[in-house]
Order: structure tokens, then sequence, then C-alpha cells
């Protein structure tokens, strides 16, 4: 059964059509990765699904709901949690207080109050593997666990769908290693059906049941990783890119 519904959509830049009529169902429980050239309009897809940016013409419907033009903090709350290409984290915010922030403005239950959300805060950090670091300041994180951080976040607001942008770029091999790990729990455990946008082409072939090219804002291949990989036209679209998608 489909969660995700995205009917022709266009999204213009001025004059810039940065999205040319996707059209896109993504299945409850699927890990779906989304890959293309530098500008291709993946993180704009990702902001248009969550409510950052709203798009010029089509539709977005999650669960049967049209959700098209509902401002981001009420798609938040119907369910669908954004960790985003530059994290943000509260500067002033202790690790623990910066994920129970996830729980207070992206949950569903408006009641949530300070000391639910430093639960649900407390619960995430421990899935995620940073409950010893609770207390810590966020400067004292690597770039690793900022990114597990921004997890916690997101899923602290008990979403059902996850859309993640580029949360593995920049890491080392173990460290690529525990992030493939955690999606997949994240997945297999709390069910959660994620969108991930990668670069890194060897995660996208272990983790992704699901791999979606976009090139020049349009889908120009839909399949398993072995056979979009394959695909002329992606290999094609990567032709001079750095990320040398031909050798995965
Ligand atoms: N707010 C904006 N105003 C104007 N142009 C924008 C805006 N956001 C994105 N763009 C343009 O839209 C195009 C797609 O951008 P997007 O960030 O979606 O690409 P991307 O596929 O995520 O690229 P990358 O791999 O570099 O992250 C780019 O040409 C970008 O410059
Ligand atoms: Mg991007």
């Amino acid at each position: 059964m489909a969660i995700l519904d995205l009917e022709g959509i266009e999204k213009r830049f001025g004059g810039l059509k940065v999205i040319d009529g996707v059209t896109l169902e993504v299945d409850d429980g699927e890990i779906l990765a989304v890959v293309g050239p530098n500008g291709a309009g993946k993180s704009t897809i990702l902001k248009l699904i969550v409510g950052l940016e709203q798009p010029t013409r089509g539709s977005i419907r999650f669960q049967g709901r049209d959700i098209t033009h509902l401002p981001t903090h009420r798609v938040r709350h119907l369910g669908i949690a954004m960790v985003e290409q530059t994290p943000r984290p509260f500067p002033t915010m202790t690790v623990l207080e910066n994920v129970a922030v996830g729980a207070l403005f992206g949950s569903p239950d408006t009641r949530t109050g300070e000391e639910a959300a430093l639960a649900a805060g407390e619960e995430m950090l421990a899935f995620v593997g940073l409950a010893d670091r609770r207390d810590d300041h966020i400067d004292n994180l690597n770039l690793h666990e900022q990114r597990f951080l921004e997890l916690a976040r997101a899923l602290a607001g008990r979403p059902r769908l996850l859309l993640l942008d580029e949360v593995m770029a920049g890491l080392n091999e173990s460290e690529l290693r525990s992030s493939i790990d955690l999606v997949r729990t994240i997945r297999d455990e709390l069910g959660i059906t994620v969108i991930w946008i990668e670069h890194v082409m060897g995660a996208v072939v272990e983790l992704a049941e699901r791999v979606v090219v976009l090139d020049f804002g349009r889908i120009i291949a839909d399949g398993t990783p072995h056979t979009v990989m394959r695909d002329p036209h992606v290999i094609e679209a990567y032709l001079g890119a750095a990320e040398g998608i031909v050798d995965a």
C-alpha cells in the first residue's frame, strides 16, 4: 500500500523549473533511495513533501490525505519528519534538550509536555546509541554523532515517514557501517518508511530496496539498485560526475 503519492509535481523558482513533473508512489515500509547529480532537485523534492516549499503544480498525498499545501508544522504532526542536508542543532542546548525539541514540536500529540518530551528524547538517544552523551554540549559531538543526534530528534516526533538528506556524506568506513545499520533498524524495528537521498553509492546498493534517479528535475530511472545503475540513461547522467555511479 502506498504511504505517499506524488502526482505531477512541478516546482519553479522564478523562471527556473527545478522539479519538472514528478509522479511517484512510495510503499509503506520501504527504504527508497533518491540519487542524482548535484542540482538535480533531490533536496527540493524532500522539502516539498515536508512542506518547507510549496509545489507550483501537482499534488501530494500522505496516507491517503491531501497534504499538498499544508504548512510544515501540520505535515510534521501528521507523521513526516526530515533530517536536512545541513544539520542545524540548537547550539545553546544540551544533546538531550535538542532531541526533546523534536518531541515537543514534531509530535502529533499537542499535549506533549516538557517531561514527556524529555522522556521521548532519552528513549531516542538510547535508540541511536548516544545515551551517555545526553548532558554534553553540541560542540563536543563529531559529525557522525551530530547526524545521529539529528536522527534522534526526527524520531522523537514519532514519524511514520522519515526523509533523510545525505546523512552519510563525509563519514569514515565504520561510521558509514553504523549509519547503514541504524537506518535499517529504524525501518525494521520502528516500522518507519524511509526516503533517503544519498551520494555514497556503496551504501545505496547495500541498503536501498528501490532507487529513483533524478536528473534535471525528472525521474529518469526507478528500480532495484543493480538495475538502475546499469541503465544507460543513468550512466550518461552521471558521466563526469565526481561520484562515479558506474563504479558501484
Ligand atoms: N530557494 C531556492 N531558490 C532558487 N533556486 C533554488 C532554491 N533551492 C534550490 N534551488 C535550485 O534548484 C536546483 C535544485 O536544487 P536542490 O538543492 O534540490 O538539488 P540537489 O539535487 O539536492 O543537489 P545537491 O546534490 O547538490 O544537494 C538547483 O539548481 C538549485 O540552485
Ligand atoms: Mg541536496
